[in-house]
């Protein structure tokens, strides 16, 4: 795989590890970020090896502090961007991954951060943990899938209160409302996400997959759709 500048990939028994790896700035998500994502994304999905990925930020400071702000003013044209965007679908490469995803999150976890987070199936954060979504203040939308995975997975209530204000929740209150699984003290997060993908790992693969696939495709459908398709993953597994 190609050398990347902004984040690192390794492997490990399994394990894919991907570090946004731009500490100096909190790990804000630029061009280059989007384009060695998308890479190793790619890369997991087709590696047969990849049992389970887990997903964390470089530095003491945050997982990701959103968007750069410094390429903000200098992106291309709305429609340079859509074609790069149509060229280049991070968001729905992330949601097709077959395997499961897990995020370890510190520190500032905002805009784009959280949505990486959303893209993930599992979300262990430390105490000192910072979420939210700032982009109304900024007179934009979230575009990588926040106004739609946040209310997934917190309800629409909780969702448009962080999504309309801006305000940011603390660890106490992301466990209470669901948006992260666990909450643990900053040493014991990357061994927390790691005993969580070996408990994985120790089942067969193709009842993990099917299961992740049942729960991520079924949550769009409704319940006679959903139970259809479930019925035909149990059967092709058996
Ligand atoms: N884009 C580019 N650089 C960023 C950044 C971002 N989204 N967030 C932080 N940085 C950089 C800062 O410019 C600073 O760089 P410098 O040391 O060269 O000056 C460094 O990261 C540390 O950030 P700093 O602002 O000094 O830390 P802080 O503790 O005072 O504040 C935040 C932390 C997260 C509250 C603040 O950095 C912030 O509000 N960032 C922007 C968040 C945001 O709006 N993201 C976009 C969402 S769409």
């Amino acid at each position: 795989m190609a050398d990347f500048e902004v984040i690192t990939y390794e492997k490990k028994d399994g394990t894919g590890y991907v570090t946004l790896d731009r500490p100096h700035a909190l790990n804000a998500y630029n061009i280059r970020m989007r384009d060695e994502l998308y890479q190793v994304l790619g890369a997991i999905k087709d590696d047969s090896e990849v049992k389970v990925a887990i997903f964390r930020g470089a530095g003491e400071r945050a997982f990701c502090a959103g968007a750069d702000l410094t390429e903000f003013l200098t992106a291309p044209s709305p429609a340079i961007a859509r074609q790069v965007r149509w060229a280049r679908d991070v968001w729905g490469l992330f949601l097709s991954i077959p395997q499961p995803l897990i995020a370890a999150l510190h520190g500032y976890v905002l805009g784009s951060g959280i949505e990486i987070a959303l893209c993930c199936d599992i979300r262990v954060a430390s105490e000192d943990v910072r979420l939210g979504l700032p982009e109304t203040g900024l007179g934009i939308i979230p575009a990588a899938g926040g106004t739609q995975t946040l209310p997934r997975t917190v309800g629409r209530a909780a969702a448009l209160e962080m999504l309309l204000t801006g305000r940011l929740v603390d660890a106490k209150e992301a466990l209470r409302m669901g948006l992260v699984n666990h909450v643990v003290p900053r040493q014991e997060l990357l061994p927390n996400a790691e005993r969580i993908a070996n408990k994985i790992k120790s089942h067969p693969q193709a009842a993990v997959v099917c299961a992740k696939q049942a729960v991520v495709r079924g949550l769009d459908l409704d319940l006679e759709a959903g139970l259809a398709l479930e019925a035909r993953l149990a059967r092709l597994l058996a």
